[in-house]
């Protein structure tokens, strides 16, 4: 009787210990939302730091990843983030003023960085430590930089000189620099939700925009955009970034591993972008509905000279400090422009 009592207790206890079991197996789940498509630098580094984090964790972690704002738009993402209801976004550096850090606008002044050798002085040095450091006090873990790259002027009318830009409507990401860089051409800057792009081009709802040509092409934003001048008179890369909370809460050794899954997608993103962008504007030629347009040095200096006005105007939002850390950086000298 003794030896059956045991023997049901025994069984009792194993069947209670099941579930515990049966939830220490379950994979932890990574949500990891974007707005791009999955043929952009990011949506190729997101798929590949997916990947490599369930192979590194050996399926102990499962990244889920939505492109292309299946799961939230980037005026919705944010929050999302903070609320836990996604655990990984990687939003452009220019949308980070509305979470009230503005010293990330610094990246959208045109013309602050010459290439790409310049911009990785920043996001690979001091400074970005510094400026993703700032993130924490929202709950938010900066974790890289990616690279997307510059940005080429878009509309239904050729745009060569500041002139040709007064009155349009342009859509903008949520960047108070990039509304004032709108402003310094006479344009009217519309921020607008990347997901909305396409719809309000086409309808008329605004005239013309700015991205990448990645962007430009797998948004079909050319085919009702009839021509693109190809500027580079400003960059759009991401900050991948984490809630704070579920980051610092991952076992030790799983978060080493997705650091190391982060490190390779990284080292893939800036490795592709400049090549996808390329690719793209051939692409984009390719097509015969949008004319490509480059713009002559002389154009290209008064493009220049309009839109540099907008450093000095944002130095008080974006503070002094970040704006001289990065001109000195970089080499960039505003007395010369
Ligand atoms: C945009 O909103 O124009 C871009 O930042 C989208 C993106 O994430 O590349």
């Amino acid at each position: 009787m003794k030896r059956t009592t045991m023997l049901i207790g025994l069984l009792a206890a194993a069947l209670s210990a099941l579930p515990l079991l049966a939830a220490a197996q379950q994979p932890i789940v990574i949500k990891f939302s974007h707005v791009v498509a999955t043929g952009t630098p990011k949506g190729k580094a997101a798929d590949l730091f997916a990947k490599r984090a369930g192979e590194l964790t050996k399926g102990a972690v499962k990244v889920e990843v939505y492109p292309n704002s299946t799961l939230y738009k980037d005026n919705e993402e944010m929050e999302a983030l903070q609320l836990g209801a996604v655990q990984m976004l990687a939003p452009s550096l220019a949308k980070f003023g509305p979470l009230g850090v503005k010293e990330f606008e610094v990246f959208d002044l045109p013309y602050i960085f010459d290439n790409t050798a310049e911009l990785h002085k920043v996001t690979q040095g001091p400074i970005g430590a510094a400026l993703l450091a700032k993130l924490e006090s929202k709950g938010v873990k900066g974790l890289a930089y990616w690279d997307n790259g510059f940005k080429s002027f878009s509309a239904n009318k050729p745009l060569r000189t500041p002139a040709d830009f007064k009155g349009l409507k342009m859509r903008i990401q949520s960047s108070k620099v990039l509304e004032a860089q709108m402003r310094s051409l006479g344009a009217l800057p519309q921020v607008m939700a990347f997901s909305e792009v396409y719809q309000a081009l086409q309808s008329g709802v605004v005239d013309g925009t700015e991205n990448p040509h990645s962007n430009l092409y797998t948004q079909k934003m050319y085919e009702v955009q009839k021509y693109v001048t190809v500027t580079d008179h400003g960059y759009l890369g991401y900050a991948v970034i984490t809630n704070k909370k579920f980051w610092d809460g991952l076992p030790a050794d799983i978060r080493t591993q997705l650091e190391q899954a982060m490190k390779e997608a990284t080292f893939y993103a800036d490795s592709i972008a400049q090549e996808e962008n390329d690719n793209a504007l051939e692409k984009i030629k390719a097509s015969g509905r949008t004319e490509v347009y480059v713009p002559t040095p002389a154009e290209r200096a008064a493009l220049k000279k309009a839109m540099i006005k907008t450093h000095a105007e944002m130095a008080s939002r974006i503070g002094k400090e970040t704006i001289d850390a990065i001109y000195k950086a970089t080499g960039f000298n505003p007395a010369k422009m």
